[in-house]
């Protein structure tokens, strides 16, 4: 599976919920394949084109995946912080963004099973960060105007197609 590019309008659109089965699960599979090889924290159906609720997150190495599908935040703390992110479709880009610290999350996992819960930390912001993704958000619609101009020229460029080859799987 190939990661899908800021400029692509697939990234903006909103996805559906699915049926966890042997094809959902399949997809899923391959997209924890692509983050393995593009070395990320989450992926989320629209960075590999597909419109489905599906994410998967992998932390480090020696952690499960998560197999994600049909996440949905029930609550949001009010307490907020600041953490530094980037995103497999924003190459080299990287900037601080402010989001609730806790959240509670619903999901199923790969056999379908429904998951409640709290979670903060790294996880928080992760779950965060590629549940935006399903409602075609990107975190650089988080960050203040000023600096989405100072990321104009990156921007422009990762629209273009112009994406450093450091950036590519096959040069690592
Ligand atoms: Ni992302």
């Amino acid at each position: 599976m190939k990661i899908v590019y800021f400029g692509d309008p697939v990234l903006r659109e909103e996805c559906v919920d699915v049926v966890v089965n042997e094809k959902t699960v399949k997809i899923a599979d391959e997209m924890l394949e692509a983050l393995k090889l593009y070395k990320g924290f989450g992926l989320a159906g629209p960075q590999v084109g597909i419109t489905k609720k599906i994410v998967v997150i992998r932390f480090n190495e020696e952690e499960e995946p998560l197999y994600v599908f049909n996440l949905k935040f029930l609550e949001h703390s009010q307490e907020q912080n600041l953490m530094e992110e980037g995103c497999l479709s924003l190459p080299g880009i990287w900037e601080k963004v402010v989001r609730p610290e806790k959240v509670r999350v619903s999901y199923q996992d790969r056999n379908g099973e429904e998951h409640v819960e709290t979670l903060d930390g790294l996880e928080a912001r992760v779950f965060q960060h590629e549940g935006d993704h399903l409602y075609g958000k990107l975190f650089i619609d988080h960050i203040s105007l000023i600096k989405r101009k100072l990321l104009k020229k990156k921007l422009d460029k990762i629209r273009k197609g112009i994406i450093l080859e450091e950036f590519l799987p096959e040069s690592k």
